[in-house]
């Protein structure tokens, strides 16, 4: 049988979305096809770039489009939830950025809204999609290195100083360091050990109150912790350490397609993976996995599942609460 090549719709053309598209067009069974824009010429600008056949200046009329089989979300966090239930009540699958919404209670909303219209939602997560993550993921189980006892993780720049009408400064569109990056660390404490008992955290907030820096501890139980940092304001990169009982795996990326992973035991290297290919990709494999989903008739992704997102969006709420860290008129 003839593979379906899908109609991609855009929602939101900004800065990610067009790397999206970058990926999107390495792939043989998916085209861009539409975009949606609150303006009229970033919209044609956007579909002239990436061949797209269709822009609308507003983004009802990108869900109305009866040719859209599936929508990428890439407004701000703030904005997910109602972009996300525009496309699922109109039938629209959706794929839509981390974070997947500002607290629980949207993703709940969210997630009822799909149920209920029977369509496809998928956190645009590319984390649990990369080789390296399956690979660490392959030898925790095997128990090769034995039981987990503490991971350390992080992800951090340093861009500043900052223009404070950026998206990444506007507490009201989720700004901040924990929703925009804190919670790739936050997702592999939970990828590695599940949900904590017990959750420490500190923000620092930048003058437009949103946290610019945040420090995290978990505790599980047999005396298991993890230590997470985020930040806008330290130029740490991205990094996750596991520490095993016999040995460290050590998670390294610098982009979505140049990651590696070190195998330790006993403190010495013996096994260092890297993939630096362009066929790794990263937004891709997501793309990837929903048209897959969609090919399947399944609602949801076994490699991001609603369970994950909701689990990692009810850790990142009780993070927010130890932390004071606050979005105006939304908790
Ligand atoms: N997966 C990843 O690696 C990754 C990396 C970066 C960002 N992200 C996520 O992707 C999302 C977008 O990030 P970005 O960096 O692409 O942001 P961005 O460059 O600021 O683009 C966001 C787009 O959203 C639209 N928008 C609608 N209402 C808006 C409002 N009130 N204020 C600002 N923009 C509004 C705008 O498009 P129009 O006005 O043209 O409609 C804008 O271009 C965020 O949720 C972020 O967490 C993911």
């Amino acid at each position: 049988m003839e593979k379906k090549v899908y109609n991609w719709g855009i929602l939101a053309p900004g800065n990610i979305a067009r790397k999206f598209a970058t990926e999107l067009q390495q792939l043989d069974n998916a085209r861009v096809y539409a975009v949606g824009s609150r303006n009229a010429d970033r919209s044609k600008e956007f579909a002239d770039a990436f061949g797209a056949e269709r822009h609308y200046d507003n983004y009802e009329d990108l869900v109305s489009d009866p040719d859209v089989d599936i929508i990428y979300i890439a407004s701000p966090h703030g904005l997910h939830a109602e972009h996300a239930l525009l496309c699922l009540n109109h039938q629209k699958p959706v794929l839509c950025e981390k974070a997947l919404a500002l607290n629980q209670n949207e993703v709940d909303k969210m997630m009822a809204c799909a149920s209920k219209n029977g369509v496809f939602l998928m956190e645009a997560f590319f984390t649990p999609h990369q080789p390296s993550y399956k690979e660490a993921k392959r030898i925790i189980e095997s128990g090769e290195l034995g039981k987990v006892k503490y991971i350390q993780g992080w992800f951090g720049f340093n861009k500043s100083p900052y223009d404070n009408s950026l998206r990444l400064m506007n507490p009201k569109l989720g700004g901040g360091a924990l929703l925009d990056i804190g919670l790739y660390p936050v997702f592999d404490a939970l990828y590695f050990l599940g949900e904590p008992d017990h959750v420490v955290a500190k923000a620092d907030f930048a003058e437009t109150g949103v946290d610019q820096s945040v420090s995290i501890r978990f505790a599980y139980p047999d005396g298991v912790t993890t230590s997470i940092f985020a930040s806008f304001v330290a130029a740490s990169g991205v990094g996750t350490d596991i520490f095993c009982e016999f040995g460290t795996l050590r998670l390294r990326r610098t982009s979505a397609v140049n990651q590696s992973l070190v195998i330790e035991k006993q403190g010495s290297e013996i096994k260092r993976n890297s993939w630096d290919d362009q066929a790794v990709g990263g937004m891709k494999l997501e793309a990837a996995e929903a048209m897959k989903c969609l090919d399947e008739k399944r609602l949801e992704s076994e490699i991001m599942p609603h369970s994950m997102s909701l689990s990692l969006i009810k850790t990142l709420d009780l993070i927010r609460r130890r932390a004071e860290i606050k979005y105006p008129e939304r908790d």
